[in-house]
């Protein structure tokens, strides 16, 4: 039986998604076939509750250098952000000559506001392009991945951080082991070291599978990082749920003794017991709900076709690639994916083929369906394209449950 990454317990699998593509690699038409395939597979540990999948993708096949994910694309995530920073830089940012150092910046989406109050700050991101974005505005970026080493020499030249912080990638990060032994090495005594991931708990309540894919590696809980922490030789401190995402969790980790945890931690832990999320029988009826809802979406676009309707699909997310993949929904149901980010642009969906194209596209024509893979920003693009509703057109969504609006 495979073993967790935790806690070297037995894992048990609840769910086999098959082979999957990576899902955030978009091939250029001449590109098709050079996709990297694995089996993405998700299982929980009975004994810590983590959630983890069970096959590694290497890497650099995940987060090249020209990694198209821009997460300036959305202006409510940009407002999310502007917060979290404003909140930081009056608490832990707030001393003579703070260091804050984020992992994963991206396009520099929230080191952009830490730099623009002229506190020290660096970014470490992989994704060379992304961080060249960044860095145009003058961000400070370390190109590379998070790790123990890469911890060293960042304290050795900048010396000790107040805050590490994260968004979206610690539960990206398989060799979590080595993240915390840098977040050991880097952070001051008294610092924090702050993530927000995908909540698991938001995941079950609302079958939101499509969460799982490559990058998703752990699917974060409130006891599972409890526990992962602990491991590490931290403490779990304070968690903060947080609407964007559909459902986002912030986890606050300090070590072990340095600060006292909030009420919260035990609150949560008291939710998850009751929501079930420590059994295996949760994920097992989770499971068996992800695949009446492939089977009815699949069946729901087949019929539409049938009847000459047309369908496109709004918004080229990773989440899609395991919706299109594992339902087997190529271009023959959905005729082109709409996508604001032009690196995806004029490039097709990993394994599944779905030509990618702009908005203007979308409205130059409105079909009469279009499936919202990009769902977290449904506020959003719903407002922006008012218009396609008030001329007939028709949203599907696919959790909690197959539904048209
Ligand atoms: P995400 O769900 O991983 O954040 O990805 C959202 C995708 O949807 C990303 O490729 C950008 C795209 N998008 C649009 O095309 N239009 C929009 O208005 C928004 C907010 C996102
Ligand atoms: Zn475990």
């Amino acid at each position: 039986m495979p073993k967790c990454r935790i806690c070297d317990g037995p894992v048990q699998e609840f769910f086999d998604f098959g082979r999957q593509p990576v899902s955030d690699v978009f091939p250029a038409p001449g590109e098709i076939g050079t996709e990297h395939f694995f089996r993405l597979a998700v299982a929980f540990c009975e004994k810590c509750t983590t959630v983890q999948q069970l096959e590694e993708v290497p890497r650099d096949r995940m987060f090249p250098t020209d990694y198209p994910y821009r997460s300036s694309g959305s202006t409510l995530m940009r407002q999310h952000f502007e917060r979290v920073a404003a909140h930081f830089l009056a608490t832990e940012l707030s001393g003579p000559d703070a260091f804050y150092v984020e992992v994963g910046c991206n396009d520099g989406i929230m080191l952009n506001s830490i730099r623009d109050a002229g506190v020290r700050h660096l970014g470490v991101d992989p994704a060379e392009e992304a961080a060249k974005v960044a860095g145009a505005g003058g961000s400070r970026v370390h190109v590379g991945f998070f790790e123990e080493s890469s911890a060293r020499e960042i304290r050795a030249a900048e010396g000790p951080a107040d805050l590490i912080f994260s968004a979206n990638t610690i539960s990206h990060i398989a060799y979590i082991d080595s993240v915390f032994a840098g977040a050991g090495v880097l952070l001051d005594h008294a610092g924090v070291f702050v993530f927000e991931d995908r909540y698991l708990g938001d995941i079950v309540e609302h079958t939101y599978f499509d969460q799982i894919y490559d990058e998703h590696f752990y699917l974060f809980s409130v006891r599972s990082v409890q526990a992962m922490a602990e491991r590490f030789g931290f403490e779990l401190v304070d968690v903060e749920h947080l609407p964007v995402h559909g459902g986002t969790m912030r986890y606050t980790t300090a070590r072990k003794g340095e600060r006292t945890p909030t009420a919260a931690v035990d609150r949560w832990l008291e939710r998850e017991r009751a929501q079930g999320l420590w059994e295996l029988a949760t994920y097992d009826s989770f499971a068996a709900r992800v695949k009446e809802n492939c089977d009815r979406l699949k069946e729901t676009l087949t019929r539409l076709r049938a009847e000459g309707r047309s369908i496109v699909g709004y918004g080229a997310t990773c989440k899609s690639a395991t919706v299109l993949n594992y339902c087997g929904i190529g271009a023959e149901s959905i005729s082109f994916i709409s996508d604001s980010t032009p690196e995806k642009q004029n490039r097709v969906t990993p394994g599944s083929h779905i030509p990618i194209r702009p908005a203007e596209a979308f409205r130059e024509s409105y079909p009469d369906y279009a499936v919202l893979f990009a769902w977290n920003h449904a506020e959003e693009i719903m407002a922006k394209e008012q218009e396609f509703k008030d001329s007939g057109g028709r949203w599907i969504l696919y959790a909690p449950n197959v539904h048209i609006v």
